[in-house]
């Protein structure tokens, strides 16, 4: 369904990370210029909106919501779960467009990402498509990286070991991390300051500490230790061996690559493989993942670094040096850009099929706000 001329579009969630980073894009592309916005609020409706006259309307009336041709929510899968069903029960056919990974399965939605899959896109326009969810940070921050080998058909399956920033499960986590790494640095301060002091008394002290922090609510968001340490679990134990985010991976990335039965509408082109290990480390905004790829053949290096570099605007290869990889390709390097840098490419011990990448996301951007907003332009201007 093509929206008209400006359309009204519902922001809910707005105040949140994810939300507050979305903003600060649609400010800084100028998508506000091309739409009425609407802000809502689940708890304060009637108060002061970030732009405009207009107050903040409740994100629970349906009315209000159905107003708007077009809704932007990063509120979460509760709110989802709660308003989602029942404003589509009242008629309303405006464009759903969702942060959160409650719909992303649904045979109707889309996983949005449209450098890697705007055919994929315009089909689902054409189609009259209404749900479109961004998809998992990590899947889409690799996406963004090495869709280019998938888009080429050149990959028999892929491996990836993540190393996911506390973003990723929230704000509060963010905050837990910092207090954390503080509390460690307080424990043994005196001793660090004291050059002398011996190295295996101060990481004695640290275990202690940290230790000492399980089962607390110095621990209580991530429900482990993540300060000078990690945690080999993200998301939902599947009962399978396989955690909910090590699932998403293959899941998500053939959905949105249009592969294999979970593709919209179905497809027959048969699923790629992709399984690994998701682990939290204690970075800020950024997932980084180290990827194995088998591929369909015997490709030179500098070959593969071409598609991978040739794929969009923001991916960049960085040459596979230790100057070059410690400069470019860390979370420190890239948080705030849009910069995808794939680097570490080199040919594995296992055979000439087999390559090896590294590459690092801001999951804040590509990996949340940036394909919905590039969406909602996307349909203004279908
Ligand atoms: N599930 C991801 C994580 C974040 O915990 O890092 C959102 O996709």
């Amino acid at each position: 369904m093509a929206m008209n001329g400006t359309p009204r579009v519902g922001l809910i969630g707005w105040r949140g990370m994810v939300g507050s980073v979305l903003m600060d894009r649609m400010e800084a592309e100028g998508d506000f210029d091309h739409i009425e916005p609407v802000f809502f609020s689940t708890s304060n409706a009637g108060g002061k909106a970030p732009k405009g006259d207009a107050p903040l309307a409740d994100a629970y009336d349906l009315d209000a919501l159905k107003s708007c041709e077009a809704i932007i929510t990063c509120q979460g899968g509760d709110y989802t779960s709660e308003i989602y069903k029942k404003l589509r029960e009242t008629g309303w056919n405006g464009h759903w467009i969702d942060a959160a990974s409650t719909l992303r399965m649904s045979d109707d939605a889309l996983i949005v990402l449209d450098p890697v899959n705007r055919p994929q896109i315009d089909d689902a326009i054409a189609a009259g498509n209404r749900n479109w969810v961004g998809g998992n940070c990590t899947v889409s921050c690799m996406l963004m990286g090495v869709g280019a080998l998938y888009k080429a058909g050149l990959v028999e399956w892929m491996s990836t070991q993540t190393y996911q920033a506390a973003s990723g499960g929230g704000a509060k986590h963010m905050r837990e991390l910092l207090t954390q790494y503080g509390k460690l640095n307080a424990e043994v301060r005196d001793l660090l300051d004291d050059p002398k002091s011996a190295i295996l008394e101060i990481d004695r002290k640290v275990l202690a500490r940290q230790q000492a922090m399980l089962g607390t609510d110095e621990a209580a968001q991530f429900g482990a230790v993540l300060g000078g340490s990690l945690i080999p679990w993200i998301d939902k134990d599947l009962g399978n061996g396989t955690s909910k985010e090590e699932w998403k991976g293959m899941a998500e990335t053939n959905k949105i690559l249009g592969l294999g039965p979970d593709a919209l509408g179905g497809s027959n082109e048969k699923a790629i493989p992709v399984d690994g290990f998701c682990i939290r480390i204690g970075a800020m905004r950024c997932h980084s993942q180290a990827l194995t790829f088998k591929l369909n053949g015997d490709v030179p290096v500098d070959e593969i670094e071409a598609i991978i570099a040739e794929d969009n605007p923001w991916v960049k290869v960085v040459p596979n040096e230790k100057e070059a990889s410690m400069r470019d390709l860390t979370p420190v390097a890239v948080t705030g850009t849009l910069t995808i840098p794939v680097g570490r490419i080199r040919k594995l011990a296992m055979g000439p099929e087999y390559v090896g990448a590294f590459t690092v996301g801001d999951q804040l951007l590509w990996g949340a706000a940036e394909p919905l907003r590039r969406i909602l332009r996307i349909l203004i201007e279908a």
